[in-house]
Order: structure tokens, then C-alpha cells, then sequence
């Protein structure tokens, strides 16, 4: 199996990208590794061992860096609730994290398993970005990063940036600069990505505790996309990236160079993808284009039904 460890804030769509990855006997989950963003690192970490609690899982859970590099915290509540889970009922976690800190957590990690480890940030880039700063050794032995953010259209939290980037900006900035080999799945592919209340009906239908947890969250994380965008589905960003780890062949992905945006102004935390080629840069990102949505629903659907 393949070895990654889930950098995350939960959310809701961080929470599914965890059964869906730990449902996969094609990977080895090594750790959960959590961040700030949608809430504080205090509710996102006691997020990711709720979710672990909910299947009985072992593996071990790290909390990360409470706040960005340079830039002010933003959060998510409006989207995700004041839990960042909020929607269904929330078991206790019984068990607590490790001890070492995540970016300690995925410098060893790496440096054991060197050019087989891929990282999965869900989340801002702030974990992922410290680890290459501390240890840039790491930087050749990472085997990929496969990161939820940004867009190369427009983004959901300004006009301009999609939020785990806008979240970190600097922390983009080191990791798409750091020639990591890296995949971006953006709002232009997660937005083709929508949770219609057919494909929740269908892990609803699977008639188990855990279809329907993620039955009720996805019906929570409708409410802001029906607000906001007319939806009747909300967008399932994080999910993809374990998907396209195990069915690249439900995606498209083209190589594009992505700069990050960090001046500060109105475009601070833009993803901007080189999309028809004009500036010769050389590409630093395979960026996701296109979605097979209900194959990836199928799929998702497919994979949580394994838990009885
Ligand atoms: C991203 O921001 C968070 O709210 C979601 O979990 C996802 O990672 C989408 O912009
Ligand atoms: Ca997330």
C-alpha cells in the first residue's frame, strides 16, 4: 500500500476525505495531521479524532500549527459551524493525540520512507510548509503532494483566493516553490463536485451509522453552497484528493506552472495558473481540470459502505 499521511482542518469535507482514505486498504495512513482553518487547531484536532473514534481506527493523530506564517487568522464557521463539524451528533474521542508535533511528525516520517511518503493537505499550507523550512532535506525524498486549494478561476473566500490559500499564502508560496513534484485540485475542479441530494441519498440508503454520519454532514455543508450559490449540494473539495490517488482515471489533471499571489491587496492568496502557457515557466503543479462526478460519488459511496 501506499504510505501518506492527511494534513487537515475538519470539516466536513476533511472528515470524509478521512473514512474515504482510511476505508482504502491501497493505503497505509501513516498520521492525521491537523491545522487551523475552518476552526481554531483546538476544534480541527478534536475533529480528526472524532472522526477516528467513529470507525474505531488506530491510527495516530498530531496537532500542527494554530495559526499562519505572516498573514492574520481567518476561519470558516460560516460554512462548517462553531464545531467545524457541526450537523450530526458528535461522539467523545476516548483517546487523545501524540505527543510529537506534526511538522516533527512528517519530517520523520519522510526522512524513514525516503521518496515514498505523500503528503494530503486538506488544509492551509502551514504544516507542510514549516516541515520544508526546518528540514529542507525533505524536500527530494517527498514522494508528492496532492493539496485541496486554490483555483485557476476564481476563488470563494474573495473575489481572488480560494481559502486554504488565502488562509497561508506564504506557506503556498513555500510549497509550490519548493519542487516538490505536487498535484493542485482547485474550486475549478471541487465545484464540478457537488453533493446533490440523490448522491447523499445513496450513503444514506447504505442504511450503516457511518453512512449516514456522512449523510447528515453533507446535508449540513449544503447549507452555505444553497446560500451562497444557489446549490443544492455542497461542493466535496477535500475528497478528491484521496480519489484521484486511487482512480486517477476519473480525472483530468494538466501540468501548469501556479505562482502565489502575495502582494497585499485584493488578489493576496490567488493561485495563478499559467493555464495557456504565456509565461514559459516551466510547470511546478499537475492541476486537476475535470471531474467524473458521479464516478467519484460511486466511488465514495462505494468505500464507505465497506464500514459495517
Ligand atoms: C476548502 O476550504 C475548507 O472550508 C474546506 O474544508 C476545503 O478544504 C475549500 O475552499
Ligand atoms: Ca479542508
Amino acid at each position: 500500500p501506499r504510505p501518506v499521511v492527511l494534513d487537515l482542518d475538519p470539516g466536513h469535507d476533511d472528515a470524509v476525505n478521512i473514512l474515504l482514505a482510511l476505508a482504502s486498504p491501497e493505503l497505509e495512513v501513516l498520521g492525521l495531521t491537523t491545522v487551523f482553518g475552518n476552526v481554531g487547531l483546538e476544534r480541527t484536532t478534536r475533529n480528526a479524532l472524532i472522526t477516528r473514534e467513529l470507525i474505531g481506527a488506530a491510527v495516530p493523530v498530531y496537532a500542527g500549527a494554530d495559526r499562519p506564517l505572516v498573514v492574520p487568522t481567518i476561519s470558516a464557521e460560516a460554512v462548517h459551524g462553531a464545531s467545524g463539524l457541526d450537523g450530526p451528533s458528535l461522539p467523545t474521542p476516548t483517546r487523545g493525540t501524540e505527543d510529537e508535533h506534526a511538522v516533527d511528525f512528517i519530517i520523520r516520517t519522510v526522512r524513514a520512507r525516503p521518496g515514498e511518503v505523500t503528503l494530503v493537505p486538506t488544509g492551509p499550507l502551514t504544516n507542510v510548509a514549516l516541515a520544508l523550512r526546518l528540514a529542507p532535506d525533505i524536500a527530494p525524498l517527498i514522494h508528492r503532494v496532492v493539496w485541496m486549494g486554490g483555483s485557476t478561476d476564481t476563488g470563494n473566500w474573495t473575489p481572488a483566493a480560494e481559502f486554504n490559500a488565502l488562509a497561508d499564502p506564504h506557506a503556498a508560496h513555500i510549497v509550490f516553490t519548493s519542487g516538490v513534484p505536487l498535484t493542485m485540485i482547485g474550486l475549478n475542479a471541487s465545484h464540478q463536485a457537488i453533493a446533490h441530494p440523490a448522491r447523499v441519498q445513496a450513503l444514506r440508503a447504505l442504511g450503516t451509522p457511518v453512512g449516514e454520519f456522512v449523510a447528515v454532514l453533507l446535508e449540513f455543508f449544503a447549507g452555505h453552497h444553497l446560500e451562497r450559490y444557489g446549490w443544492d449540494g455542497g461542493a466535496l473539495h477535500d475528497p478528491l484528493t484521496v480519489a484521484w490517488l486511487l482512480r486517477p482515471e476519473l480525472f483530468e489533471t494538466r501540468p501548469m506552472h501556479v505562482e502565489i499571489d502575495l502582494t497585499d491587496g485584493p488578489s493576496q492568496g490567488r493561485t495563478v495558473a499559467d493555464v495557456w502557457r504565456v509565461t514559459g515557466k516551466a510547470p511546478n503543479a499537475e492541476v486537476m481540470t475535470d471531474v467524473d462526478a458521479d464516478g467519484f460519488f460511486a466511488f465514495l459511496t462505494e468505500q464507505i459502505a465497506t464500514y459495517r
